[in-house]
C-alpha cells in the first residue's frame, strides 16, 4: 500500500480507506480509519500499549533513561496513572484560566511587531518566537533570557518527531531542567516546576527524572501542535469566505469554530499503539502481540457515520465529539491550554483584521512539514503571507 504524505492532506485517501479497507493489515502493521475502531483501540490500553521506549535499542534506552524518565505519553498504567494524577494538579481548569492575561499579553506583543504592515507572515509573527513556547516557558518558570534556547530545542524535538531521538538536545534539556529544579528547590514559587516539586499523591513525589521527562514532553507536545492549530484555523477560515467576518461579529462563536477546525484539519493526524497481549481484535481482524497499530485520528474525525456532512467545514457545528486530542487515558492534558491559546489568538486577530484570505498555498519549510500560504487582507490592497504548518507524521517521543 502506498501511504500518502501528510503534506498532501490525504483526506481522499482516508475516505477511500474508510469505505474499502477500514482495518488494513500489511505485515505487522495495522492501519485503522473508522471512528469506532480508533476510539475502541485508544480506550483499551490493556491490549494496546503506548510503551514505545521498550522497543528501543538497549544502549539508546539506557542513555535516555539516565537523562529522563519516559513521559506519561509513552507509559501504560499503573505508572501512567500515578504520574498523570500528579501532573494533573498543574492543569486544573482554574490554573489554566489564570494564564489567560499572560497569553493575551504575549499574543498582542507578537502581533504588535507586525502592526501596520500590509504584508507579513502571520504565522511567523505568532511563531518566531512561538507563542506556545513562550506560554509554556512562562508557565514552567523559564527566564526570558533562555527563550531562544527553548525555541531551538523545541524545533530540534519536532524535527525528529516520529523518526527517532535527538540525543544532544535531550541531554542539553535534561541538564537545563536539572539546574532549574535545583534553583526552585531552594526557593519554591508558583510556577509549574515548583508545583511539580511539591506535587504529592499517596505520599509519593515526582523524581527529578520524572520532572525532567514531563517538562521535555510539554515543550514538544505543546509547540508544533498548537502552532498547527492556529495556522490550520487561519487557512480554513480563509478558504471559507465570510468566516472571519462572522467571528468578528460573533466572538462567542470562536470556541465552537476552533473545535470544528480541530475536527476538519486535525493538527495531529495519527498516533500509534503496540499490541501487547493475546486475544485482541479490531473489528473482524485479529491482532497479535508485536503488531503496530496506526491510528488515524484525522480519518476518524471525518467519519461519515459519526459526523453529518463530515467532509464539510461547518463553523457552528453542534455535535462535535472529535478525537483531535485523542481519547481515553492519554487524552491530551494540554487541551484546555491549546483551546485557550487558540481562542485568545483568534479574538485578537479578529479585533485587528477584517477579512483574511489565502491566495496562494505552497509547500516548504522545516522537515517538509510546513506550507507557505499567502493571505490577502480584503480591507486593504495588502497581502498577508502565512506559513502553514502541516501536521507532524506521528505523535511519538
Ligand atoms: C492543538 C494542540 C494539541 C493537540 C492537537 C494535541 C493532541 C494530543 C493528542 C492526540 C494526544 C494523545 C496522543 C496519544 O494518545 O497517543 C496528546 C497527549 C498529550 N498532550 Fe497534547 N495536543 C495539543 C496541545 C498540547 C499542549 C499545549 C500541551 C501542554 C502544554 C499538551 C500536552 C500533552 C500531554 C502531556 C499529553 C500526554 C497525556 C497522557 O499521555 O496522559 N498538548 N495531545
Amino acid at each position: 500500500m502506498e501511504i500518502p504524505g501528510y503534506r498532501e492532506e490525504p483526506f481522499e485517501w482516508y475516505r477511500k480507506m474508510r469505505s474499502e479497507n477500514p482495518v488494513y493489515r500489511e505485515d505487522n502493521n495495522v492501519y485503522i480509519f473508522k471512528y469506532r475502531d480508533v476510539t475502541a483501540v485508544l480506550d483499551d490500553y490493556r491490549t494496546f500499549s503506548s510503551q514505545f521506549r521498550d522497543l528501543m535499542a538497549p544502549e539508546m534506552r539506557r542513555q535516555l533513561d539516565e537523562l529522563s524518565s519516559p513521559s506519561i505519553l509513552i507509559l501504560d498504567p499503573p505508572k501512567h496513572t500515578k504520574l498523570r494524577n500528579l501532573v494533573s494538579r498543574a492543569f486544573t481548569p482554574m490554573k489554566i484560566a489564570s494564564y489567560e492575561p499572560e497569553i493575551r499579553k504575549i499574543t498582542n506583543a507578537l502581533l504588535d511587531v507586525v502592526d501596520g504592515r500590509s504584508t507579513f507572515d502571520i504565522v511567523k509573527a505568532l511563531t518566531y518566537p512561538p507563542l506556545p513556547v513562550l506560554v509554556i516557558s512562562k508557565i514552567l518558570g523559564v527566564p526570558d533570557r533562555d527563550m531562544e534556547k527553548f525555541k531551538e530545542w523545541s524545533d530540534n524535538l519536532v524535527r525528529v518527531l516520529g523518526f527517532g531521538v535527538d540525543m544532544d538536545t535531550e541531554r542539553e534539556m535534561a541538564q537545563y531542567f536539572s539546574g532549574l529544579i535545583d534553583e526552585r528547590k531552594h526557593s519554591l514559587s508558583d510556577d509549574l516546576i515548583s508545583l511539580l516539586i511539591r506535587a504529592e499523591v499517596d505520599g509519593e513525589h515526582l523524581t527529578r527524572q520524572e520532572i525532567i521527562g514531563f517538562s521535555i514532553l510539554l515543550l514538544a507536545a505543546g509547540n508544533e501542535t498548537t502552532t498547527n492549530l492556529l495556522s490550520n484555523a487561519i487557512v480554513t477560515f480563509s478558504e471559507h469566505p465570510g468566516s472571519f467576518e462572522r467571528l468578528r461579529e460573533e466572538r462567542s462563536l470562536i470556541p465552537t469554530a476552533i473545535e470544528e477546525v480541530l475536527r476538519y484539519r486535525s493538527p495531529v493526524q495519527s498516533t500509534r499503539r503496540l499490541v501487547k497481549r493475546e486475544g485482541g481484535r479490531i473489528g473482524d481482524m485479529k491482532v497479535e502481540p508485536g503488531d503496530f497499530i496506526f491510528v488515524y485520528l484525522q480519518s476518524a474525525n471525518r467519519d461519515e457515520d459519526v459526523f453529518p456532512n463530515s467532509e464539510e467545514f461547518i463553523i457552528d457545528r453542534k455535535e462535535n465529539r472529535h478525537v483531535a486530542f485523542g481519547e481515553g487515558i492519554h487524552f491530551c492534558l494540554g487541551a484546555p491550554l491549546a483551546r485557550l491559546e487558540a481562542r485568545v489568538a483568534m479574538e485578537e486577530l479578529t479585533k485587528r483584521y477584517g477579512d483574511i484570505r489565502a491566495v496562494h498555498v505552497s509547500p516548504g519549510g522545516q522537515g517538509g512539514q510546513l506550507h507557505n500560504v499567502r493571505l490577502q487582507e480584503a480591507r486593504g490592497s495588502g497581502q498577508l503571507i502565512q506559513t502553514f504548518f502541516q501536521p507532524p507524521p506521528e505523535f511519538i517521543y
